[in-house]
């Protein structure tokens, strides 16, 4: 049967005509290879060598959520001349880090966390990846680019990660719930970009809802299980050492890096609503960028933030819309939780910064956490969202 019998690549059907079956192969383009096999990549993603002032970032790019290559911008901050693996050797070797077994992520194995000195003995040899939050140390040395420093964006910063190996590691197919800037230091990284607007075909089979990540293997995609995504349009952006790149929200991406030495700093914020000029209402120029540390990062204060988060799980079915009055205190009765009306109106109106009676995504993430706590000491959504630890890292001691 000459026919069939490549039958990993090609699917075939038949027609039966009595006791006769005539049988035709049909070739599915990209199935069992590496994700973007099935076409070739199509349209380009903007460029600049220069960073645009916020307002035009966000009103081109944040807004309607286009990614965005910044060319050779990452030169300018000082890890990137800094970050040597000696440096971060004599300066920061004894800080724990974490660490990923597998540089092809899985999302099933645990993290290890080990001193930073230690992964870098075993890093050139070793199948590991270095995923690591930054403490506020590091973070003078990583800088918010100019196209954040004002606009309402310095009050919703949510994490900074330093992503470290020696290349060859392959993330899945997957969107993040807000934004993120990706600054490569060392090596490169190609990525495979396909729009939110065709959420549909990717998220038709076997989407991850929980990790926001498709199960289809990047380096060969079963067509037959996967077969939306025969049709997917996709892009490619390379990343050179030296180059930042803006991921919206929403847009689902596959990063593979080339070694022999990777690292790429990223800074994750929420998606801002609404830009807000008055805070860029200061005279003279933005500077090209400023140490992190100058403003308040939401992982640095992980314990009190995760109350923030048991409320925005509450009234995520409102994301990126207002919420009123009567609508948060709808949602509220779905909280396992003792408070009462009254000290939910208070909570509404504590959050509600400039007292319009609605609530927004950006008042939700910017009020101050550490205030509300000492407000609302008996604040509690659930005790299983504690415990449920979706979001937490589990950490092995080396
Ligand atoms: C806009 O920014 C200014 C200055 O940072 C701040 O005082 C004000 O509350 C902000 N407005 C909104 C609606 O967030
Ligand atoms: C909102 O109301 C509170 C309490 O009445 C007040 O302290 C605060 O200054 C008001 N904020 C704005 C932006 O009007």
């Amino acid at each position: 049967m000459g026919v069939v019998s490549h039958v990993v690549i090609f699917s075939a059907f038949c027609l039966f005509a009595g006791h006769v079956a005539i049988c035709f192969a049909e070739e599915i383009p990209g199935h069992l290879q590496y994700l973007g096999s099935h076409r070739p990549a199509e349209g380009t993603i903007g460029i600049k060598d220069f960073w645009p002032d916020p307002a035009t970032f966000y009103n081109n790019y944040i807004k309607p959520g286009k990614p965005l290559l910044f060319k050779g911008k990452a030169k300018g901050i000082p890890a990137f001349n800094l970050w040597t693996d000696e440096y971060l050797r004599n300066k920061y070797g004894d800080i724990k880090i974490d660490i990923e077994k597998g540089k092809k992520e899985t999302r099933q194995g645990g993290m290890l966390r080990v001193p930073m000195s230690t992964f870098l003995n075993l890093y050139k040899e070793a199948n590991i990846y270095m995923v690591y939050s930054l403490g506020s140390k590091m973070m003078e040395e990583f800088h918010l680019p100019k196209p954040l420093l004002c606009g309402g964006y310095t009050k919703i910063l949510q994490d900074a990660v330093l992503w470290f190996s020696s290349g060859g590691t392959k993330s899945v197919l997957h969107s993040d719930d807000i934004d993120n800037i990706n600054c490569l230091m060392d090596g490169t990284k190609r990525l495979i970009f396909i729009d939110k607007k065709y959420k549909d075909l990717v998220e038709k089979d076997g989407f991850r809802e929980d990790g926001g990540y498709s199960s289809v293997d990047v380096e060969k995609v079963d067509m037959e299980k996967f077969p939306s995504f025969r049709n997917i349009p996709w892009s490619e952006v390379t990343m050179d050492k030296g180059d930042c790149l803006f991921i919206p929200t929403g847009w689902y991406h596959h990063v593979s890096s080339t070694g022999p030495r990777n690292l790429a700093i990223n800074i994750w914020f929420t998606h801002l609503p609404k830009f807000n000029h008055t805070d860029c209402a200061v005279p003279g120029e933005l500077p090209e960028s400023l140490p992190l540390t100058k403003f308040k990062v939401a992982s640095l204060n992980y314990d009190n933030e995760e109350v923030r988060g048991e409320l925005t799980d509450l009234l995520r079915p409102f994301k990126d819309q207002e919420i009123s009055k009567d609508e948060f205190l709808d949602a509220t009765k779905e909280a396992q939780s003792d408070l009462q009306r009254d000290e939910w109106i208070n909570i509404f109106d504590f959050i509600d910064g400039n007292n319009d009676s609605l609530l927004d995504w950006m008042e939700l993430n910017s009020f101050d956490i550490d205030e509300f706590i000492k407000k609302f000491p008996n604040f509690q959504v659930n005790d299983e969202a504690k415990n449920s630890g979706e979001n937490e890292k589990k950490h092995e001691e080396l």
